[in-house]
């Protein structure tokens, strides 16, 4: 069987963890949670005191720590220096600035090299998820998919992981962090011409990870 890469973008809150991992799972494919990997070098430097308002700050710092993911479906796993990363990630803190990082092409350059060698090192094929997989860092991926779900539902799903956080407040947090990630210069969220757009607003997780598998198979 040939290596499959899929692309699996989308806005915060659509269920592209939860469908990348479990059609990687299926499909005996690596994965990767781009995401993870901003939210890893926004914690880094939250850590280092670095003043985030400041973009040449950003800049100067984003080729120093060393930030390592593994690609098993079943047990993602993020380090920073050595260090696991993958609790401190999830903060609010973290979310909420995130979004500052991620916007400096500096930091972007650094990020997808590091998604590009490990796309390339993964022998079956990989499920690749975040905003910009489709339009900048994977162009000629063999599947593209971007996810989409009304705010109410994508608040409602992120507060259920939360365990009870305040929905609208939730929903306000999601709303400012897509406008920003859609509204920056370097490679936006947005949908790639060649994607195939899934409103899971109506669906299961289930019935959105057996459609994307049929399409996954239906390409190789
Ligand atoms: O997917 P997740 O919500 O964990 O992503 C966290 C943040 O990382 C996004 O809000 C965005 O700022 C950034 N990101 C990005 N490009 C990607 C994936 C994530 O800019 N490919």
């Amino acid at each position: 069987v040939e290596s499959v890469i899929v692309a699996i973008d989308g806005p915060a809150g659509t269920g592209k963890s939860s469908t990348s991992k479990a059609v990687a799972a299926a499909l005996g494919l690596s994965y990767l949670d781009t995401g993870a990997q901003y939210r890893a070098i926004t914690w880094w430097m939250v850590s280092k005191g670095i003043d985030l308002s400041d973009p040449a700050r950003i800049a100067a710092v984003a080729d120093q720590p060393a930030i390592v993911s593994g690609t098993d479906p079943a047990a993602p796993t993020i380090t920073v220096d050595g260090v696991d990363a993958s609790g401190p990630i999830r903060t609010q803190e973290v979310s909420s600035k995130v979004s500052a990082v991620s916007a400096v092409p500096e930091v972007r350059t650094r990020i997808t090299d590091l998604q590009r060698e490990i796309a390339a090192a993964a022998v079956a094929g990989i499920v690749v998820e975040g905003r910009d997989i489709g339009t900048t860092v994977l162009p000629d991926a063999d599947l593209k998919i971007f996810l989409t779900a009304s705010a109410e539902a994508r608040a409602a799903r992120r507060s259920g992981e939360l365990k009870g956080a305040d929905l609208a407040a939730t929903r306000e947090a999601l709303i400012k962090r897509d406008a920003a990630d859609s509204s920056r210069k370097t490679s936006p969220l947005a949908k790639a011409d060649d994607a195939i757009e899934v409103d899971t607003t109506e669906l299961t997780l289930q019935q959105v990870i057996d459609h994307v598998i049929a399409l996954v198979r239906s390409r190789r």
